[in-house]
């Protein structure tokens, strides 16, 4: 496929002209990254932007006890590294390939063309930042005011709203549930098959469904 289609799908680009697709694609390199490889590190200087194809990848804190928290998780058609661009401050956390992942890499210089040239770029920026602030906000409302099963509940809602609003279809562990709510991998374990047991979710070999929407959204604080 070549790259202006598949920037095309790309939601911060979806809505330019053709030929500014193609300008955008020019500009841009094609880089795959393996499993478990770090893509960006906290604190580096940010030297390009990143969207990614075809993969998942996570955005993580590590502490200095070497604990993750993860931040997010990205996959196809979400972009990554525009921090450092816009405020020109180091790298503001890790940027791992949780599967192995197909990237476009878009340098500094040639995004600030980009932008130069097609300030509608900016809009999307915009629109993709507020999204994120919104998903931050959330969740920093889930730590303060729900216990763990409320945030386990909100944070499978989430992810079965990024598919059909029932089956979660991203390959999630435990353990990295517990990265991104602040809990351990037992308790996020226990929580999820009292989940099950009360037919809130279901859970069958790795897929996991949400079988009552109400009252999983009346746990995740959401009614
Ligand atoms: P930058 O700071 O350049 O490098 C790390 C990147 O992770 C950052 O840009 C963002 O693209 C991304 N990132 C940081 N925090 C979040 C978040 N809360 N949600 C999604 N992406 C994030």
């Amino acid at each position: 496929m070549s790259v202006a289609i598949t920037l095309k799908s790309v939601p911060l680009f979806a809505h330019l002209a053709e030929h500014e697709l193609r300008r955008v694609a020019e500009l841009t390199r094609r880089r795959k990254y393996p499993k478990g490889s770090v893509i960006l590190f906290e604190d580096d200087p940010g030297d390009a932007l990143y969207v990614v194809v075809a993969g998942h990848v996570k955005v993580v804190l590590i502490g200095e006890d070497g604990r993750e928290v993860i931040l997010a998780t990205l996959a196809d058609g979400d972009f990554f590294g525009e921090m450092s661009l816009i405020d020109d401050e180091p790298r503001s956390a890790h940027v791992i390939a949780m599967e192995s992942s197909d990237l476009l890499v878009l340098r500094r210089d040639d995004f600030q063309r980009c932008l130069d040239e097609t300030p509608r770029i900016a809009i999307g920026l915009l629109r993709a930042l507020t999204r994120r602030l919104r998903l931050a906000d959330s969740k920093i409302g889930g730590l303060v005011l729900l216990d763990v099963t409320g945030r386990v509940a909100r944070i499978l809602l989430e992810m079965a709203d990024e598919n059909d609003g029932v089956v979660i279809q991203k390959k999630v562990t435990h353990h990295q549930i517990a990265q991104m709510i602040g809990s351990s991998r037992e308790t996020v374990s226990r929580t999820m098959r009292t989940l099950a047991e009360e037919n809130l979710i279901e859970m069958v070999g790795k897929t996991i469904k949400v079988r009552n929407r109400a009252a999983m959204e009346a746990a995740a604080g959401l009614r």
